[in-house]
């Protein structure tokens, strides 16, 4: 048996336990528009839904060692919009490539050579490619610790298929990617 003290951590990571114990976490492909109407495109996984009446996803986003706030962060809490884009196994590149910390004027649509759609309620334009999408409107930011806490209310969702065969969904697991599958219960 392995055992962590994580409150008094000693010759572990408590990150690694945990993102190693809750498996396998969605990703939230966040697309937004700062003030000055530079697109941005970043992957977080400490992500997950937890309301449906009115719908709602919270995503923690890191502000880092320099304690800077992302630009996704700072460009919700200005324009208080966001499209989540599905991440399906066929974006796992340009997932990783927008993860890098590129400068605020940089957009990563274009790095990552994706074309932007409009999306239908947001300002914020979402991946044509993506297969599914949540249209979300900032309901709620708390500073916990070192994070932004961010609660979105989703306001809008446009789907080519609400079936995983067709979604092809990836989640993250210890650091990797992780295919999801439906197991049959019988
Ligand atoms: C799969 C994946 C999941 C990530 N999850 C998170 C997360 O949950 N929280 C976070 O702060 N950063 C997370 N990151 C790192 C951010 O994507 C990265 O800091 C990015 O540069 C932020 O971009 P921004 O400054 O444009 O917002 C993740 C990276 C990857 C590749």
């Amino acid at each position: 048996m392995m055992l962590f003290d994580m409150e008094k951590p000693q010759g572990f990571d408590p990150y690694e336990v945990l993102t190693k114990l809750v498996i396998p976490r969605p990703i939230a492909w966040v697309s937004t528009l700062s003030p000055e109407g530079t697109p941005n495109l970043a992957p977080f996984s400490f992500y997950n839904a937890v309301c449906d009446e009115p719908p709602v996803v919270l995503i923690s986003i890191s502000k880092g060692e320099d304690s800077k706030r992302k630009d996704t962060a700072r460009n919700i809490l200005a324009t208080r919009e966001f499209v989540i884009n599905f991440v399906s196994e066929d974006l796992l590149r340009e997932v990783e490539l927008s993860s890098i910390a590129f400068p605020p004027e940089v957009s990563e649509f274009e790095v990552c050579r994706l074309r932007e759609e409009k999306a239908y309620k947001v300002k914020a334009p979402r991946v044509a490619k993506a297969r599914a999408w949540l249209e979300c409107k900032l309901l709620k930011h708390e500073e916990l610790f070192d994070y932004d806490l961010i609660f979105g209310q989703v306001v809008f969702a446009g789907a080519e298929s609400l079936e995983v065969d067709s979604l092809k969904p990836v989640g993250r697991l210890s650091g990797k990617f992780c295919k999801i599958v439906e197991i049959n219960q019988s």
